[in-house]
């Protein structure tokens, strides 16, 4: 962390003091926003915030926000009308981050309509929120903070996480991949990868405060430190990690940690090295989400994903035929411009074939500045609903077919703690990210423990201890 935000976070510190100050916190994409939002959290409590979850006593709200499809800009929108009657009767100081506002014609459109923010800031200056909260305390004018370039890997910031039993670790941030139907590269920059001791510290750190799940996260985990050795640029080595199997190795013998999950990989990227360490590695949990986006050669092609619907279905062969257990996940996207009907036919095709453990469904969304909002062949919404209902149906039933062989079968099971719905049982997830309610004490959160499966439901499986 930069010395002169430490700084800064001292002295908005010590302006709040005594203040009972409160904080919201509104986190609204991926699982890197989350960890981007624990990053906040940890910042934010250090100048004397304490969080509530209620935006009306809050002095300060921060929007975390995602672009990547159109509902979530919806949703911002939707919420800024909410809380500005709290900036107009108590003046609470809002402050808008994240990879929307990367995008020139949202903050334009933010200026014009909601011009009652305080703070927005992009994705590469995060690390400078205390600077700029420190700025509107001292004479409020409106701040914006918005870096085009790509940002340093920034360590050492406070962090403030959401649960004591999983933790997610970032090892890479941006994306050099450009899918022609994705905004994400546009806004999260160039990929660059963290730093081996970095992360391994991290994660034995968390080890200790008992942390028992990693969730390692990037735009495109499996090419960790790829640009880096392409470029010839010099990293540090650090307990043999070049490259990420070696990361995941390195993580599998650090005591403590039980399992070990990644979001997302790339299945272009999906080099043996990987496949290899993921059957090696004891606490690699087996799931493996593999973004499929379509079936569809051609469609793929016109998405620049650089793999066939052949090369797909040989990559889950292959690691079916070196993993024992493996299961998939998936993302798929339907309407994609240009898809048609037989095109369609073919990623059900492969759901078909892969009979995937959880499938991801979007309905493809215009994206300004991406080449797929440029092309004319639009699918109109009518298709695209129809499409994704077919999809939704074919993955309903073959989850319901997969959740009927899982009773009667013994699952190793993390237990996370009390279910929401029902404080009389606990909830947990296997190996393959099932969720399992079970009742048991309440000693039993943060262990894995061994369930019969007896029942299953659409979303969720029951067990007992055995
Ligand atoms: N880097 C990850 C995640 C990207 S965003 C990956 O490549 O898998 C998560 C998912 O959102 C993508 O996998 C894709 O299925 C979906 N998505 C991205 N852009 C989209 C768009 N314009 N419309 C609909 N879905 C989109
Ligand atoms: Fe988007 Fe493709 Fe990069 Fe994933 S790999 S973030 S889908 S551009
Ligand atoms: Fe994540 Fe949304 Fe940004 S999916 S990377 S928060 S655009």
């Amino acid at each position: 962390m930069i010395i002169s935000q430490l700084e800064d976070i001292e002295k908005v510190a010590k302006i709040n003091e005594g203040k009972n100050l409160k904080y919201s916190i509104l986190t609204m994409g991926c699982q890197q926003n989350e960890n981007d939002s624990e990053k906040l959290s940890g910042i934010i409590e250090k100048m004397h915030y304490t969080k509530t979850e209620n935006l009306s006593e809050s002095d300060l709200i921060v929007f975390n926000t995602c672009c990547v499809r159109e509902n979530a800009e919806d949703r911002l929108f939707g919420k800024l009308g909410e809380v500005k009657k709290y900036k107009e009767e108590k003046g609470t100081i809002i402050a808008i981050g994240g990879c929307m506002m990367q995008e020139k014609h949202i903050v334009e459109k933010l200026k014009e309509s909601y011009p009652f923010f305080d703070i927005v800031f992009g994705t590469h200056t995060l690390h400078k929120f205390p600077t700029d909260l420190l700025e509107i305390l001292s004479n409020r004018k409106r701040i914006e903070d918005i870096l085009d370039i790509d940002g340093e890997v920034i360590e050492g910031l406070p962090i403030k996480r959401d649960d004591n039993i999983k933790a997610s670790v970032t090892i890479m941030n941006g994306c050099n991949n450009f899918c022609s139907y994705c905004i994400v590269p546009y806004v999260r920059g160039r990929e660059r990868s963290r730093l081996p001791k970095d992360i391994l510290e991290e994660i034995k750190g968390l080890a200790k405060d008992g942390y028992k799940e990693i969730t390692l996260l990037g735009q495109n985990v499996n090419s960790y430190l790829r640009v880096e050795r392409e470029q010839n640029k010099t990293f540090e080595e650090y307990e043999g990690v070049n490259s990420f199997a070696t990361l995941l190795r390195a993580i599998n013998k650090i005591d403590g940690i039980e399992r070990i999950r990644f979001i997302s990989p790339h299945p272009k990227d999906f080099t043996d090295d990987v496949i290899e360490a993921i059957r090696d590695c004891n606490k690699v949990c087996k799931l493996i989400h593999l973004p499929l986006q379509s079936g569809s050669t051609n469609v793929l092609k016109v998405m620049n994903r650089k793999y066939t619907k052949e090369q797909y279905l040989n990559l889950v062969e292959k690691m079916r035929n070196t993993i024992p257990n493996v299961t998939f996940s998936t993302d798929i996207i339907v309407g994609f411009p240009g898809e048609t009907e037989e095109d369609f036919v073919d990623t059900l095709d492969v759901v078909k074939k892969v009979n995937f453990e959880q499938v991801y469904m979007f309905i493809y969304s215009r994206r300004v500045g991406t080449p797929g909002d440029k092309m004319e062949n639009q699918i109109p919404e009518e298709i695209k609903h129809e499409r994704f209902n077919r999809l939704k149906e074919l993955v309903e039933s073959q989850i319901a077919v997969r959740n009927k062989e899982y009773v009667g079968t013994t699952q190793t099971v993390l237990i996370e703690g009390k279910s929401k719905t029902n404080e009389q049982m606990l909830t947990g997830r296997t190996d393959s990210n099932k969720v399992v309610v079970l009742e048991a004490k309440e000693d039993l959160i943060g262990k894995m423990a061994n369930l019969k499966i007896v029942s299953e439901h659409m979303w969720y499986l029951k067990g007992k201890v055995i």
